[in-house]
């Protein structure tokens, strides 16, 4: 592997923070740019409650520099981290944008969510370099990142990229193919998809889609995976399974008009107050904390 030593992450709101984070935490010198001012001034702060939050000392924020210039950002990074908004053209441009200002072996990283890397990628001349690395929120507690090949990405980046993760504790796998969502996001919408199908069906309500998870398989989940789970109770049985049940999965290939309706009206979930279940400030408050208490006990559980 060579040598990555001086990261450049393009964006300091939630994620990039946390990309940040990992890599300042481990030595690196990280350049952070966001061309928003409160974006760019309040992150040594969140730094700093996210640090306080895994008990480590506040010394590797001597590690980073925040700026304001693309240019001063990227021109020494060996790897470029793109944390910008999920929008495609944003994203284009930045690429575009930073390809005449980086070395020339630098890599660049997209952590899009779901868009392909080759349609980030598209017309510009960036020479295999381009990968994307699909962080999951919170960065610092999460270990995984999906490592996406595109059909143009070298191999010779994507070895160094998950050799450089690797190096920073994080747990990287390597997607083969350049498909909308990876694995995790196929996984994980795929079953919001047929659990917003449920609700719409009325076949529950959506508390219990919620009760069904986390007190049935969600409780397995850590432990065996559905590929384990699949072998554990035998292929077989999976197969009698899915001769009955696949026929009635919802399929649909648009978004649940049901979604589609909360949105219109404005019921965006916690930050409005409903979604598909109401929220005081108070409950939406005691999720978020529970959540963390509950990674932060996972993450203690793995380092010990
Ligand atoms: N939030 C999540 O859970 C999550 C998880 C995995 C991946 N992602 C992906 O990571 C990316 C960032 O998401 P986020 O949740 O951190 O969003 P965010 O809104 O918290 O942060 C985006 C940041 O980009 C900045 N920005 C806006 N325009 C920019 C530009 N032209 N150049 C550089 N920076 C710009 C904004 O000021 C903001 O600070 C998205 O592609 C998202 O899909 C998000």
């Amino acid at each position: 592997m060579q040598n990555i030593n001086t990261i450049a992450v393009i964006g300091a709101g939630l994620m990039g923070a946390g990309i940040a984070q990992v890599f300042a935490s481990q030595g690196k010198l990280v350049r952070v740019y966001d061309p928003v001012e409160s974006s760019l001034k309040s992150l040594v702060d969140r730094l700093r409650q996210n640090l306080d939050l895994v008990k480590e000392p506040h010394d590797c924020l001597e590690n980073l520099i925040v700026s304001n210039s693309l240019a001063e950002t990227v021109d020494e990074a060996d790897i470029v981290f793109e944390a910008a908004p999920e929008q495609l053209e944003v994203k284009r441009a930045i690429f575009r944008e930073l390809l005449p200002l980086v070395k020339e072996n630098a890599i660049l990283a997209s952590n899009t969510s779901v868009i392909p890397i080759k349609e980030i990628g598209q017309d510009l001349d960036h020479k295999g370099r381009l990968v994307g690395t699909h962080w999951w929120n919170p960065a610092y507690l999460i270990p995984l990142v999906e490592v996406v090949q595109s059909e143009t990405t070298s191999d010779w980046v994507v070895d160094q990229t998950i050799a450089l993760l690797e190096q920073v504790g994080k747990k990287p796998v390597h997607v083969k193919k350049d498909v909308a969502g990876f694995v995790g996001n196929r996984l994980q919408h795929a079953l919001w998809r047929e659990a917003i199908a449920l609700i719409n069906d009325g076949v529950c309500d959506a508390e219990t889609v919620d009760v069904v998870v986390k007190n049935s398989f969600g409780l397995r989940l850590p432990v065996l995976g559905p590929i384990e789970n699949s072998d554990l109770v035998g292929l077989d049985l999976t197969l009698d399974i899915h001769n009955v049940i696949l026929k009635g999965i919802n399929r649909d290939e648009t978004p649940s008009p049901l979604l589609q309706e909360k949105v219109a009206s404005g019921e965006l979930g916690m930050k409005t107050g409903r979604g598909f279940m109401s929220w005081s400030e108070q409950d939406a408050k005691q999720v978020r904390s529970d959540l963390v208490d509950y990674l932060l006990k996972v993450n203690q559980t793995q380092k010990s």
